[in-house]
């Protein structure tokens, strides 16, 4: 990995994405085996959030222990980030305390002011735009189900074009398989992510679709995979867009679309009975909570390789 941030997919080529699925499993079995490499020992990991979690929380609290460091929790409501201290100060600020700078935010350009004025490596832990680490997880799920990245793999996105498709076009423009999203009219993903990844799939071979058919697009899918209908920040628009959105429900009729050996894949949190059914989160198809987990070991590779390469980030 090349990169000094994680800040989008877009800062890792295709190769390098698949290195770090590769590197991930191996980090996984010396995790099973209570082996991990002590790659943090004496590091510190700050985690700037702007909005909740659990998932992004637990898992780099987690993973940074696990690689023998520690990592200190910063809400935005409780720092002077919070009253106005501005993300450049901040950064600047956090970089003469810490190793690595974890950020979930609202806008991107938070993301992308953290890593210009950091001197030490940002990883985005998802913006409004996007959420690198989800897909790189996301990913390393199907190949350690033994399913092969490459052109014959379709992977179905069902929902709201958001943060998480945006992602997973990234992926796929760069690593070259088949995506294809579904959403209602006036929530698909956005048009320029569509065609940078387009450019990226002529060298890639991947084949990039947008559709307003959620049957059409979970047709022969290897992966069916949704996520919420209202994102963090959207909450008001909760009940207009559950209206909007129920024929693009993950239910089992639309699974049944799909290769009978499918993946059915959710980032989490889900809102269950909404865009996914308990029968299809709950059903024989279904790998989310596996998925949960890697959060933490795909995580843990990406940290160990951006520290790798933060030392030129100092001079
Ligand atoms: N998938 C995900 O990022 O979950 P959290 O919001 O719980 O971190
Ligand atoms: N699209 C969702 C993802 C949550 C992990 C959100 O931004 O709220």
């Amino acid at each position: 990995m090349k990169t000094k941030h994680l800040t989008s997919i877009r800062d890792l080529s295709g190769a390098e994405i698949m290195d770090v699925l590769v590197q991930t499993k191996k980090l996984k079995a010396l995790s099973y085996k209570g082996k991990n490499p002590q790659a943090m020992k004496g590091k510190v990991l700050a985690m700037i959030f702007q909005k909740p979690s659990t998932r992004t929380r637990v898992s780099f609290e987690t993973g940074a222990f696990q690689l023998g460091g520690t990592a200190i929790y910063l809400s935005s409501h409780d720092t002077q980030l919070g009253r106005g201290e501005s993300v450049p100060d901040s950064a600047r600020v956090l970089s003469r305390f810490c190793d690595i700078i974890m950020a979930r935010v609202f806008g991107h350009s938070d993301i992308e002011n953290l890593a210009k004025y950091a001197t030490v490596p940002v990883i985005n832990g998802l913006s409004d735009f996007s959420h690198p680490c989800q897909i790189l997880a996301d990913l390393f799920t199907i190949y350690e189900k033994g399913r092969k990245i490459n052109k014959n793999l379709k992977v179905a996105y069902i929902g709201d074009g958001n943060n998480i498709t945006h992602s997973w076009i990234f992926a796929a423009g760069k690593v070259g398989f088949r995506f294809v999203s579904a959403s209602p009219s006036g929530y698909e993903p956005l048009k320029e992510v569509v065609e940078e990844a387009r450019r990226d799939a002529k060298k890639s071979g991947a084949v990039i679709e947008v559709t307003n058919d959620p049957v059409e697009a979970a047709k022969g899918a290897d992966v069916i995979y949704t996520d919420t209908w209202a994102s963090m920040g959207q909450e008001k628009e909760h009940d207009a867009r559950v209206k909007i959105f129920m024929p693009y429900q993950v239910n089992q009729r639309l699974v049944s679309s799909a290769k009978k050996d499918c993946l059915v894949m959710h980032c989490l949190p889900a809102h269950r009975g909404e865009e996914i059914t308990d029968e299809v989160m709950d059903g024989p198809n279904s790998i989310v909570f596996d998925e949960a987990e890697n959060r933490l070991h795909v995580q843990k590779t990406v940290m160990i390789e951006l520290l790798k390469n933060a030392v030129s980030l100092r001079s």
